[in-house]
């Protein structure tokens, strides 16, 4: 149960950064096709933003403290911080490859739910590692 907690906290520091850089990349992006990405990465935030409270809470009901600040997001995400505006199409590249991150973090979340015999908390994550398949989808596509 504290090897699925902290993982929990992982995923939920991570999954927060990664929202993060969605948003991010929706202010900051330029160029010729800049309404098409400004939407994609739009759509993006939106759904992983909208499923933060929701993430916080169930980390509540398993009995941890949510991370909330930029100190234990800090120490505890797998995203890694991108401070420079990139061209478009390299956001959207950097985002596939944390989308990746955060499904496999979301995987070893969701096996450590089944052992503890916490099927809430499992059913939750597997509907976040479908959300993000779909972002996956959405990114690569993008790149072709
Ligand atoms: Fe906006």
């Amino acid at each position: 149960m504290d090897e699925l907690k902290k993982a929990a906290k992982i995923a939920f520091a991570s999954e927060f950064s990664f929202y993060l850089k969605a948003h991010n990349f929706h202010w900051n992006v330029e160029g010729i096709h800049f309404l098409q990405f400004h939407d994609l990465f739009g759509n993006i935030y939106e759904e992983v933003y909208g499923s933060i409270d929701d993430f916080a809470e169930k980390i509540r009901s398993l009995g941890a403290y949510v991370p909330a600040s930029y100190t234990r997001f800090s120490a505890l995400t797998a995203i890694e911080d991108e401070t420079q505006i990139l061209p478009p199409e390299q956001m959207v590249a950097e985002l596939l490859g944390d989308n990746e991150k955060i499904t496999k973090i979301f995987k070893l979340v969701f096996d450590l739910s089944e052992q503890a015999g916490e099927h809430g908390f499992s059913d939750f994550i597997a509907g976040r590692m479908d959300a993000h398949r779909k972002h996956g989808w959405m990114l690569r596509a993008t790149l072709k």
